[in-house]
Formats: structure tokens, sequence, C-alpha cells
């Protein structure tokens, strides 16, 4: 008897260390220059633009809306049946986000409630057939890429109007009881759904060019959950990197465990303590965050953050190594509402003088230590260091212990003008700040290093 638990101790323990290091499969095999060339872009430009646009605009109450007032699929077709967004221009949402310095925007093609943007063979719940008539994600593509701007996609894994996605714990017209939803469950066949899945991603990642990230979203697997094998995640991933070599695909479709499942980790609504890692080895991330706490336009969501929030949130992110994905909802109108334009007309402004401590930059190297109520910014190719002021000083000194011997020349950002500085053993202080505080957003001193 002993023996025997013995033994299927063993089994239990090879089978879960096995799936932790779950073998590369032949098909996602790469090299590590290959993988850095995967995000070069990426870890250059730093800043995108999210936007959750769908039908949920019109109740404006959440994205989530559907689950939120568990409302039925006949009383949400009124969302449909009224969805007109008639003053939808992509080229001014293009333009407020090259503006705002977003260098790529991930749009939602579909979000949980299963309404698909774009014209899909594979359903008739979508925008063209809707009064809008039009395929959203092709009019955005195209005006996006016009302005230079790369294109990145948000696809739902979660599909609350699909027949055959079973009932589960998230579902918003779930029946109550356990059995009943077993019961209501044999009618709905989750291969058949994977299939949907498959043909729409084949669309999405096929009929608009080349597309730069992949948003799955997302999993929660466990009791009355779903995870990658209710997906079939490893079926995706295979194909969408056929589909799309180059893609990087966030790290929501359960295949934390494996090395060939995501790209990049993507905390939301917080702010990471530090670099994140995985297994001890920091690894790239990208974290999207909300003007107020919706994704989806909500008119009475009061809860929005200051232009001054924002773009310290920008520069926190990439001080820490990270991406910043930075999300508009568009109201059913198809407009920004005056909040969101004030929101990134403020962070063009700053950006306009300050992108240089943005792109292309990262965590500053251990030696450098940010002195106290300062963000450090690092860029690599060019050696220069970025100090980010958030507490202007009095007395026009800063100083910077530990810095001595490594600095060539150091000024304002904003305008481009010298900041003289003494040094003092391995101290360096700078001497000559204004006394008033620049009239920015968060003022920088570029050093320009040995
Ligand atoms: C969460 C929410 C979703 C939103 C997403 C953005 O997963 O379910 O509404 O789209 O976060 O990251």
């Amino acid at each position: 008897m002993r023996k025997v638990f013995l033994f299927l101790l063993i089994i239990t323990n090879f089978n879960s260390v096995f799936s932790q290091t779950a073998e590369t499969p032949s098909w996602a095999k790469e090299t590590k220059e290959q993988k850095e060339k995967r995000f070069e872009w990426w870890t250059n430009d730093r800043f995108g633009m999210f936007i959750h646009w769908g039908i949920y605009a019109l109740p404006a109450r959440h994205e989530w809306i559907k689950h939120n007032e568990k409302i039925p699929d006949e009383k949400y077709q009124r969302y449909f049946d009224n969805f007109n967004p008639d003053m939808y221009n992509p080229k001014e949402w293009a333009k407020k986000a090259k503006d705002a310095g977003m260098k790529y925007a991930v749009l939602t093609t579909k979000h949980h409630d299963g309404f698909c943007l774009w014209d899909s063979k594979h359903t008739d719940y979508k925008a063209t057939n809707t009064p809008c008539g039009k395929d959203l994600v092709k009019l955005f593509v195209d005006a996006f890429r016009a302005e230079g701007i790369r294109i990145g996609f948000y696809y739902s894994l979660i599909d609350w109007h699909h027949p055959h996605f079973p009932y589960d714990n998230l579902h918003p017209n779930k029946p109550k009881e356990a059995e009943e939803q077993a019961k209501a469950n044999e009618k709905r066949d989750i291969k058949i759904y994977r299939k949907y899945m498959k043909d729409q991603l084949t669309e999405i990642l096929s009929n608009y060019g080349q597309i730069d990230e992949l948003f799955l979203d997302f999993s929660y697997p466990g009791e009355n959950g779903k995870g990658h094998e209710d997906w079939d995640s490893e079926g995706l991933i295979k194909l969408i990197r056929s589909l799309q070599p180059q893609i990087l695909i966030d790290d929501r479709a359960d295949l934390k465990n494996t090395e060939w499942g995501w790209d990049y980790v993507t905390p939301e609504q917080s702010m990471p303590k530090e670099w994140p890692t995985e297994n001890g080895k920091r690894v790239p991330w990208e974290t999207c965050q909300t003007f107020s706490g919706s994704w989806g336009y909500y008119r009475d969501e009061h809860s929005w953050k200051s232009v001054h929030q924002l773009v310290l949130m920008l520069i926190e992110t990439v001080s820490k190594g990270g991406n910043l994905l930075l999300n508009v909802g568009p109201t059913a109108r198809g407009v920004f509402d005056d909040r969101a334009n004030d929101r990134l007309e403020g962070i063009a402004k700053w950006m306009k003088f300050h992108d240089r401590s943005i792109y292309g930059c990262t965590q500053a190297p251990e030696e450098f230590k940010a002195p106290d109520n300062c963000l450090l910014t690092y860029n690599q190719k060019t050696k220069r260091l970025y100090l980010h002021v958030l507490e202007w000083p009095t007395f026009q000194s800063l100083s910077l212990p530990g810095y001595g011997g490594k600095i060539k020349y150091a000024q304002l950002l904003n305008d481009g003008s010298e900041i003289r500085y003494r040094t003092n053993n391995d101290n360096v202080t700078l001497t000559s700040l204004p006394v008033g505080r620049p009239d920015v957003e968060i003022p920088v001193i570029e050093l320009i290093l040995e």
C-alpha cells in the first residue's frame, strides 16, 4: 500500500514538474536574437493607446454591463439595434494618439459581450449588421497606419453571446443552480466555440496587414472557470504565430508556465513596485491603465486621473522598464469625450518636449540611484540619463550622490538650457536650477553620461 502511494506521489510530482517546464514545441522555437528582434519596436516605443469600444458605449455604464446587471440577450439587443456612431472618424482618433506620443494602438475587435467590430464571416453579431453598417476595424487600421501608428488587436476569449460558449461562473446569463447549468451546457459544445475563435483570429490576422500586438483576454481556470484546455490555447498560439510571426502576444491565455505561450506580462489598474519577474528573471511588461475606473465609455464615472498623474504613470512605468497602454473609451457617437481629450492634450503638451526621456528608455543601471522625489529613465543607446524631478527644489541645487565622474553635460529638457554642476569626489551637485519650477507638468533634467 505504502509503495503504491509513493509511486503515485512520484508520478504526480513528475507530472507537475513536467507541466512547469512544458517543452517548447518545434513551431515555437526561436533564438534569443529572433525574440529580441520581435521586441525591438516595442521596447523602443513604450507608449500605446488602448481603445475599448463596442455596443456597451450606449448604456455607458461599463463594458461589463451585461454581466454586472445580468442583462439577458433579448434586452441587450437594444444596444445592437441602436448602434450608430455617426461621428466616427478614426483619423481624428489617430491624430490625437499621435499628438500624445502614442506609437501603437490596440483596439477591442471583440469584447466579452461577443460583439464584433469587423465584418466577420462567422457571425451576424457585428457592426456591419447594425445601423452603423461599417467595418470599424478596417477604418481604424487605415487611419492609424496613415499616421505611422502600429496596430494591435484585443480579442476576448470570453464570449457571452456565442450559443456554444459554455455557461460558467462569469457568464451573465448562466442558470442559477449548478445542476441547471450542467443541463444547459449539454447543448453547448465548446469545440464549436473553439473553432469559431480560430476562424475569427484567422480573419483579423489575415485581412488587415501586419498586426504587431495581440491582446487575448482572459483566463480564469479552476472551478466553473476556463483555462488553456478550454480555449485550446496551444492551438491558438500556434495559429497566431503562423499568421503573424512577428506579433507580440500577452499572457492571458493561461500558458504562463511555458516559455512560448506568452511574450509579455500585463499588470493592470496598479503600479508594480519594481520590474516584474517570472522565475526570478525580469520579463517584458506592459501595464494597461484607464483614465477613470472603466475601460468602456462610462458617462457617470467621475474618478478621472489628472494629467499630472497620467504623465507620472508613464514615467514610472518606463523607469521600471515597462510599456504603458493607456485606454480611451469612445462614446456611442464615435468620439472621445471632453475629459479624454483634455487628458490626451495634457499628455501631448508634455510629450512634445520630453519624449526623449520615454522612447528608447528603460530602467537606469544600478549604479545610478534616483534622489528623493525623482524618477530615472535611461537610454542605453545615447547614454543619457533622465532625471524627472517631481518636487522642485527651492535652493537651485540638487545633489546626486554617486554620480561623480560619470556626467559630461546637464541640461533641462524642456528648453535645452544648461544646468551647471560641481563634482566633489563621488558626488555631483547641480547648482544652477532655475528658482521657479519650469512650467511643465513634470520637469526633466537630461544628463549626458561620459
Ligand atoms: C479585464 C476586463 C476587461 C478589460 C481588460 C483590459 O480583463 O475584463 O473588461 O478589457 O481587463 O485589460
